[in-house]
């Protein structure tokens, strides 16, 4: 097999060239960080279950014409997506107290919010992703307001859709982050859905009891955290046919 260029390294992914123009390969690692970057670790499998977990909600929130920059699963650990200029913004949506914004405001974690509120955070780990107001993000040009607009439309829609799906399985979607990019195609330009939607980047509770199923277990030693994971699979009914035993996968790339 040729090897492929890699792109770019994140915490939780590899970039690499994809097979044709426009295309990357998108490698899910089982490497956990938090607290950008200051405590890190491994999450055994977490790499394949994400995949997973993307690749099913990428594929639904697709089927009601949220554009995604997901195209398909190539194996256990990648997939294939189109090339896009990341906006550089990280997109918060909030349903229920928790994390930063239950500490910032002093609001007790758990208590639902009047209304789901959108946060907008600069993609900048040198600044620890400070949060900026939409002002901010059309000032400097990070996105232009149609941008904008478009991404608080598919924001909300997204909200909406995923709490749904997850209520349906037992899970609260407590909060969530996105990412958007510029895709480039016929000489137009589009906003489309980017980077993974999977436990590493909402909060999910099970909803009778409040457990954490998410990267919390993570950031605050809660332990089971290979389980958790695995449980939200689990619900969603897309544990990798394979089973838990094959989830290490390749430890190198080819
Ligand atoms: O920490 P905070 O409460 O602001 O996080 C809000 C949501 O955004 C959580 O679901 C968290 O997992 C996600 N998030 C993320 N990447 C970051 C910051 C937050 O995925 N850099």
């Amino acid at each position: 097999m040729a090897r492929r260029r890699q792109l770019y390294e994140g915490k939780a992914k590899i970039l690499f060239e994809g097979p044709e123009p426009g295309t990357l390969v998108q490698y899910f690692k089982d490497d956990a960080t938090a607290f950008n970057a200051q405590k890190k670790g491994t999450i055994t499998g977490k790499g394949v279950l994400n995949n997973r977990i993307s690749e099913f909600l990428m594929t639904k929130l697709a089927e009601i014409n949220i554009p995604t920059h997901f195209i398909r699963r190539l194996n256990m650990r990648e997939q294939l997506i189109k090339e896009v200029e990341i906006i550089p913004i990280e997109v918060v949506v909030r349903n229920i107290a928790a994390g930063s914004l239950a500490q910032r405001l002093g609001i007790p974690e758990g208590t639902r919010l009047p209304r789901s509120i959108v946060e907008y955070y600069y993609k900048n780990d040198q600044l620890n992703d400070p949060m900026v107001a939409e002002e901010h993000i059309t000032a400097f040009g990070w996105a232009s307001a149609q941008d904008v607009d478009d991404i608080v439309h598919y924001t909300l829609r997204i909200n909406d859709f995923l709490t749904g799906l997850f209520l349906g399985v037992g899970i609260t979607l407590v909060d969530f982050k996105l990412e958007f990019g510029r895709l480039y195609e016929n000489d137009e330009m589009r906003v489309v859905l980017a980077d993974e939607i999977s436990p590493d980047n909402c909060r999910l509770w099970d909803a009778k009891t409040n457990e954490k199923m998410d990267k919390d277990r993570f950031r605050r030693d809660l332990g089971k955290i290979e389980e958790a994971y695995q449980e939200v699979a689990r619900r969603l009914g897309i544990l990798p046919e394979a089973g838990s035993r094959d989830m290490k996968g390749p430890e190198t790339m080819q």
